[in-house]
């Protein structure tokens, strides 16, 4: 499914109606991930983590943070964002793989799982399984379950621009989401559902301990999070 990554890599996505969305957006992810960093020293990894506007907020909570993003002018303005930042490190999804087992105390996956197929979504798991410390957490947050995923994600949409000042852009964004790539895309690319059993099936198979968390991550509360740890 490596479109999605393409779609992705667009410099002004159209996933975001405007700058205050994206920021908004980003920044409300950050603030849901720093209530997972559970010491000053924790070392996080943020996988296919976006344009993480806010990702200094989380760094201010760990020790150190590490953001892989496989989209490659995405991951280019993470890399002049962060240039310098003593805490954060952008890396490649491949680069990802290749670190050292028991490097993490929490891994981050939020609103990815939706574009990979069940095996890559399986590789994933058994690479942060090995990537995570013993007491380490996996957050998958951003789970799409199988019903009426495209109107609730609207409507989500239009209340989080109603209650942070872009209702409207966010009308007019709905529309040019419409017609752009994504309804071509999700034809043929695909884009992977899982209810709440079906993931935690998933899961125990990858070899977690998991549950579904309260409150999703971010501003969608139709779907679902899971916080993960080693069996
Ligand atoms: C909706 S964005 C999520 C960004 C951020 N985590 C957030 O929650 O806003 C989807 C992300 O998934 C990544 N992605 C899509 N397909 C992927 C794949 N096959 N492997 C790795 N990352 C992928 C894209 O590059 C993009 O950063």
């Amino acid at each position: 499914m490596s479109n999605w990554i393409d779609f992705y890599d667009f410099k002004q996505s159209v996933i975001y109606v405007n700058a205050r969305h994206r920021d908004v957006h980003y920044r409300t992810i950050a603030a849901d991930i720093v209530k997972y960093v559970h010491s000053p020293a924790a070392h996080v990894l943020d996988y296919g983590c976006g344009e993480a506007t806010s990702a200094d907020l989380v760094a201010a909570a760990c020790g150190q943070l590490v953001l892989a993003e496989a989209a490659p002018n995405v991951r280019a303005s993470l890399t002049m964002r962060y240039a310098g930042h003593p805490k954060i490190a952008v890396i490649t999804a491949e680069q990802a793989a290749a670190l050292p087992k028991r490097s993490f105390n929490l891994i981050v996956m939020h609103s990815v799982a939706q574009y990979l197929s069940a095996s890559e979504l399986e590789r994933l798991l058994a690479m942060f399984h090995e990537l995570l410390k013993p007491d380490g957490v996996l957050v998958l947050g951003d789970i799409v379950p199988p019903h009426f995923a495209a109107p609730s994600a609207a409507l989500a949409l239009l209340r989080f621009g109603a209650a942070n000042g872009f209702f409207w852009a966010a009308t007019s964004g709905l529309m040019r989401i419409f017609m752009s790539d994504y309804l071509r895309l999700r034809k043929t690319a695909g884009l992977s559902h899982y209810g709440e059993a079906v993931m935690l099936e998933r899961l125990g198979k990858a070899g977690f301990k998991a549950e579904r968390a309260k409150q999703n991550v971010g501003h969608n509360q139709q779907r679902m999070t899971f916080v993960c740890r080693i069996r």
